[in-house]
């Protein structure tokens, strides 16, 4: 079977539930039709909103973080089940903005994958090196602990519902995507990574998606390359516009 692509949009810290509301309502009968699973994922505030305004539909509601502990005193974190009692689907973890920002390490992002995928939530755990990193020649090296530390003590079994997205830091919000070339040799030794971690089959069928100023122009050539099964979108997914166009044209 043909693997389905995820088009997936990120919305960081930014609409109120109202403008959820507006905005799946409004992007719906644009994407329909769409080839690709469309996944949104919203602020904490907006999830409630957004799921009941996506029901129904193609569009999949998720989060953009949570934490690894069931409960307890962790005053202002959301817990998997919180998230799971909204019907969200999915989470991304390990965004750079997560780890450059607020510091959170492998170990601490390897333990909200393994929480989310045992109680059901679709994780996208994200891996990216810096520029520095990138031109200090450090790129796999950073990927493979990234990668091999966020998945530690996850089963194959367990694996089937993960989804990976690189995201190289310095294409991120700066308007300059990783070209297809770069995605695409960056995706390979991924791909190469699930391979030496799991096996060749979880290496088939997991999503690699590209994320890093994704917009309707570059999103074709990107979607044609190999190893690229799909696209996590910033900016570009702020507007229904320019997101409906990046969905139908991948
Ligand atoms: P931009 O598309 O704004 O570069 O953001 C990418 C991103 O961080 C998605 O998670």
């Amino acid at each position: 079977m043909e693997k389905k692509y995820i088009i997936a949009g990120n919305w960081k810290m930014n609409k109120t539930h109202l403008d959820a509301k507006e905005f799946i309502k409004d992007i719906i009968p644009q994407v329909n039709k769409a080839r690709s699973t469309v996944y949104i994922a919203v602020p904490f505030t907006a999830l409630q909103t957004a799921v009941e305004a996506a029901k129904d539909t193609n569009i999949v509601i998720g989060a953009q973080n949570m934490h690894d502990e069931e409960n307890g005193a962790f005053t202002g974190e959301i817990s998997s089940s919180q998230l799971k009692c909204l019907d969200v689907k999915f989470v991304i973890l390990g965004h750079s903005e997560r780890r450059h920002i607020f510091k959170e390490d492998n170990a601490f992002i390897n333990r909200k994958v393994i929480r989310a995928l045992k109680d059901g939530l679709k994780p996208i755990l994200c891996i990216g090196e810096t520029k520095e990193e990138r031109e200090k020649k450090l790129t796999h090296q950073i990927l493979d602990t990234q990668f091999s530390e966020g998945i530690k003590n996850i089963s194959n079994e367990e694996a089937a519902n993960l989804t990976i997205a690189y995201e190289p830091v310095w294409a991120i919000g700066t308007g300059i995507s990783a070209t297809s070339e770069i995605a695409e040799n960056t995706h390979t030794y991924i791909r190469k990574l699930i391979i030496k971690y799991f096996d060749n089959k979880i290496a088939n069928s997991m999503h690699i998606l590209y994320g890093g100023s994704v917009k309707p122009d570059n999103v074709e050539e990107l979607m044609q390359q190999e190893n690229i099964d799909g696209v996590l979108v910033g900016g570009a997914a702020l507007k229904v516009e320019s997101f409906a166009q990046i969905v139908n044209k991948a």
